[in-house]
C-alpha cells in the first residue's frame, strides 16, 4: 500500500488535533441539542469514528450511504441513497460527516431529502475540502483541511476500494490511476 504513496499529504498527528478541534466547535454549537450524527459511508467510518469521541455531550449516531447519478455533463445529478438510516429526523439537528466534499453534488441532493424528512436543521462537517472542484455551492459548517485538487487516500477515503486503512491521508501516485 504505502508504495502507491506519492506523499504524506496530513499526518496522523494534524488529524487528530484537527479532529479534537472540530470536535470542540460542534460542543459549542450543539452540545445542548443531542443532534443527530450521520456518517456517510464509507469513505466518513474513521472521521467519524473518531469525532465522535470528541464529543463528550449526549448525541445519537446513524448512516447513510448515497450517491448521485447522472453526473455526466449535469451539475445537479439525483440522489442515489444505497443504504437509509433507521433514526426519524423529524425535528432533529442533523450533523452530517462526510469525508471530503468535491463536486458538491452528493451533498447538495442529499441536504434538501433531510429537511424533507422535517429535520430541524441540517448542517455538515467535512474532513477535506477541494473547493476547486465544485460545481455546485454547499454551505460548510465544519471543516477540517482546505486542500489543493490532488486525489488522496486513506483515513477513510479509497481508490477503488483500496486505502481506506491507512491512518493518514496521502496522495495516490498518478500511475496507479492511469493503469487502470
Ligand atoms: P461529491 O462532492 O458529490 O463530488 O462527492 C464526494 C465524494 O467523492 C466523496 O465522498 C468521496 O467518496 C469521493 N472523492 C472525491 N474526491 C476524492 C479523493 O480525492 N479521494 C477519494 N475519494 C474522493
Ligand atoms: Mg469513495
Amino acid at each position: 500500500m504505502e508504495k502507491d504513496i506519492a506523499r504524506v499529504l496530513l499526518t496522523e498527528e494534524q488529524i487528530k488535533e484537527k479532529v479534537k478541534f472540530l470536535g470542540s466547535e460542534i460542543k459549542r454549537a450543539y452540545g445542548d441539542k443531542n443532534p443527530l450524527i450521520l456518517c456517510i459511508l464509507k469513505g466518513s467510518l474513521i472521521f467519524t469514528a473518531d469525532l465522535v469521541r470528541c464529543l463528550d455531550f449526549p448525541c445519537t449516531i446513524d448512516f447513510m450511504q448515497a450517491s448521485s447519478y447522472g453526473l455526466g455533463s449535469e451539475t445537479t445529478g439525483k440522489l442515489k441513497i444505497k443504504k437509509d438510516m433507521d433514526t426519524d429526523v423529524h425535528g432533529r439537528d442533523v450533523i452530517i460527516v462526510e469525508d471530503i466534499l468535491d463536486t458538491g453534488v452528493t451533498l447538495s441532493n442529499l441536504i434538501p431529502e433531510l429537511k424533507n424528512r422535517g429535520a430541524r436543521n441540517v448542517v455538515l462537517c467535512v474532513l477535506l475540502n477541494k473547493p476547486e472542484r465544485r460545481r455546485i455551492e454547499v454551505k460548510t459548517d465544519f471543516v477540517g483541511f482546505e486542500i489543493e485538487n490532488e486525489f488522496v487516500v486513506g483515513y477513510g477515503l479509497d481508490y477503488a476500494e483500496k486505502y481506506r486503512n491507512l491512518p493518514y491521508v496521502g496522495i495516490l501516485k498518478p500511475e496507479v490511476y492511469e493503469n487502470n
